[in-house]
């Protein structure tokens, strides 16, 4: 029994300006990354680009899933060992660190969710590798789909990269399917086994956003009711883009003039694909 709704033409082009949307805030935030900038000096400039510039909406603000208190910030801000929905605040960014910036748009009603890794000044060989291998783990995720594969097949891609380059992934998050909603079915974990879970068919549309960490797979939560970190307090990586599955394989909704290219590891795959 499946959930998993099928987009419309229509839900489908609103879903193309809200991706390209949010990502165009990756790219207009990308030269303020840098030592001495605060996470919340990041997120202000982030939020008033999308109301003032885009017309956009910040889905995190105030995004209240059960069992949690207000998200109180625009966008999320996930240094070294923080794993993911960091709080943007005093924190001022330093040589070294590495940031994952998490931004989701609402535009007419729609969602488009990504996040991209940065490096404040030099990044270490440690941290410049753990986020290589996610962004190639994000992508073998993404060159997957298509019509009649199953959500297993995504999750075992990214868990055997994953694993082989002597890392891990964390299991207590994962992707999901997103439109109207922010967070929707399916699921999308980050590990798994070829042939299980969900047939993907064409008009779905979910995030692959893995979460890597150089260290054990463990996290803890802090008080703040948002804020994961590894136990380990080992370094974490994270990637993440919007998807669409298409009658021949996949497009992705969160594409800016800025967005990466895809990895060497899947380029090769990708040309063997027709777009
Ligand atoms: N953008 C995150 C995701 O990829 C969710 C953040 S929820 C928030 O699903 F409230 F922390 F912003
Ligand atoms: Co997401
Ligand atoms: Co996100």
């Amino acid at each position: 029994m499946s959930s998993i709704s099928i987009k419309s033409p229509a839900d489908i082009d609103g879903m193309r300006v809200a991706g390209r949307l949010g990502a165009e805030v990756l790219d207009y935030i990308t030269p303020f990354v840098k030592p001495g900038v605060t996470t919340g000096e990041l997120d202000r400039l982030c939020h008033e680009y999308m109301v003032n510039v885009q017309g956009s909406i910040p889905a995190p603000l105030n995004y209240c899933p059960p069992g949690y208190t207000p998200y109180p910030k625009a966008i999320c801000t996930s240094v070294n060992d923080v794993i993911c929905h960091g709080i943007p605040g005093d924190k001022v960014l330093k040589n070294g660190d590495v940031v994952n910036l998490d931004i989701t748009v609402i535009k007419d009603g729609y969602h488009g969710d990504n996040s991209r890794m940065f490096f404040v000044g030099e990044p270490s060989i440690l941290a410049r590798r753990l986020s290589e291998v996610t962004y190639e783990c994000m992508w073998l995720g993404i060159a997957k789909v298509k019509p009649g594969i199953h959500l297993g097949d995504i999750g075992h891609v990214i868990q055997q990269h994953a694993e082989k380059s002597g890392y891990s992934v964390v299991r207590e998050f994962c992707g999901h399917g997103i439109g109207k909603v922010f967070h929707e079915e399916p699921q999308v974990l980050h590990y798994g086994k070829p042939g299980t879970l969900e047939k993907l068919e064409a008009g779905m549309i979910f995030t692959i956003e893995p979460m890597i960490n150089a260290g054990r797979r463990d996290i803890r939560e802090m008080g703040d009711g948002w804020t994961i970190k590894t136990k380990d307090r080992s370094l974490s990586a994270q990637w993440e883009h919007t998807i669409l599955v298409t009658e021949t394989g996949f497009e992705v909704l969160t594409m800016s003039a800025g967005t990466p290219p895809p990895p060497a590891i899947v380029a090769q795959q990708l040309q063997a694909v027709p777009a």
